[in-house]
């Protein structure tokens, strides 16, 4: 089989690049390792900044986002015993954010490809990237039992942290930069009404604490554990509690989250990870395969369409001219955002977590700087225009 792009990998990234390059009569193919239900079930992070939107209304996958995405205009920094609102809109000249969870997003591109789309071929596991400094690359993939190969003009890495595609380029050719946290994220999704209209970040002595949601029914609620928490040891009871303890306010005391049956839970490792350059050769790479943030601040999905974006552009103009200017120049364009989100999910972090080794030095600097974001609009600004993303 030969098709023009091969994307690896059909997560968020390679899904929206398949459609971007459909649109622009570019053929694809899509080989992803799981099954249909698995990548619609994974949960992830559920805030798209306005680019993000865009992009998947120009690619029709906008009527269920349209229809059902929950437009927010600010979130809540908690923090000793204070609540202070960050207004988006007032503070960037109008920018939002939509919260519609990534499972959805997932949901209506898989449907969009299969309807009219290029081939999305599941439960097919690529174990090799060839020939990617040549001019015919070639994919190695196991599928119903069979060995089959996939030549390509571009190769598209879009296989997560721990794909095949990185591992194609030459010791040498490529740069890790990474970062590890010194603790994790235990996440729940419940059937119970939001803590609050908007997200609250909250910062405690006890840990970080987030309240976010899916829908006016469903709540996504996560806590700060320790690395390697076995999620067996966090009955429903002691998360419920723990968020009370960590989201309330001195303010209101005895303020409590409504309960209700917790559907799913689990432990995310934080980390912080960037590969450059972003190319080699015939082989690119986007999403996660080339950086991942911690989840703090949701940039993870909102770098991935940035990348596909980028690339699908590329791409077109070098099918309709000729040129692969666009292509040489798509790892410095995309690393240019990469590293501002890098930077501002690292700040997210170390501002709101609680370092098991920090001192009490620390958490002042921590508390005075969420302190500046209460009392200045500058600082409320910095954090406003980085949450809500950069134009595309
Ligand atoms: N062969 C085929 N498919 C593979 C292989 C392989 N060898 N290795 C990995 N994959 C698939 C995975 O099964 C997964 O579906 O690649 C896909 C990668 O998807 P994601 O990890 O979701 O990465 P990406 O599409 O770049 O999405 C980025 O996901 O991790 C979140 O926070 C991140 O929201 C961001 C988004
Ligand atoms: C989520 O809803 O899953 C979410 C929201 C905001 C974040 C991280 C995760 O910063």
């Amino acid at each position: 089989m030969h098709t023009t792009v091969g994307i690896i990998g059909g997560g968020p990234s390679g899904l929206l690049l398949a459609r971007l390059l459909h649109r622009a009569g570019i053929a694809s193919v899509v080989l992803e390792r799981h099954d249909r239900a698995y990548v619609e079930q994974r949960q992830r992070a559920g805030i798209l900044e306005q680019s993000t939107v865009d992009v998947l209304r120009h690619c029709g996958a906008g009527r269920r986002l349209d229809a059902e995405g929950l437009v927010h205009d600010g979130v809540e920094l908690r923090f000793a015993g204070r609540r202070h609102r960050v207004d988006f809109p007032a503070l960037t000249g109008g920018k939002r954010v939509t919260v519609y969870a990534q499972t959805e997003v997932v949901k209506d591109l898989v449907a969009l490809q299969l309807a009219e789309g290029d081939p999305l071929l599941f439960e097919a596991e690529v174990h090799a990237v060839e020939g990617v400094d040549g001019d015919r690359p070639v994919i190695r993939y196991t599928r119903e039992g069979r060995e089959s190969t996939l030549t390509c003009d571009y190769v598209v890495g879009c296989d997560g942290y721990h794909g095949v595609a990185r591992r194609a380029v030459p010791d040498g050719a490529s740069t890790t930069h990474e970062r590890t946290y010194p603790y994790s994220w235990l996440g729940i999704l419940a059937q119970a009404p939001p803590a609050h209209e908007e997200l609250v970040y909250a910062h405690s002595g006890r840990g970080f604490a987030l309240a976010s949601m899916r829908s006016p029914e469903v709540s996504r609620l996560y806590l700060q554990v320790p690395n390697g928490t076995d999620p067996a040891d966090w009955p429903d009871e002691r998360v419920w509690d723990e968020l009370d303890a960590r989201l309330a306010l001195n303010a209101e005391p005895g303020a409590a989250l409504v309960r209700g049956p917790v559907t799913q839970k689990s432990v995310l490792p934080m980390r912080s990870s960037v590969t450059e350059p972003m190319r080699f050769g015939r082989l690119f790479l986007a999403g996660d395969a080339a950086h991942i943030v911690p989840p703090t601040g949701a940039k993870g999905l909102n770098l991935a369409a940035a990348d596909v974006v980028i690339l699908a552009r590329a791409l077109s103009h070098w099918s309709t001219t000729g040129s692969a200017e666009l292509l040489d120049s798509y790892s410095d364009t995309c690393l240019r955002r990469v590293w501002r989100a890098e930077h501002f999910s690292y700040f997210m972090t170390t501002t709101l977590h609680v370092d098991p080794d920090q001192s009490s030095f620390e958490t002042r600097l921590q508390l005075s700087q969420l302190e500046r974001i209460t009392s200045s609009p500058h600082a409320a600004a910095e954090l406003a225009e980085n949450y809500c993303g950069l134009s595309l």
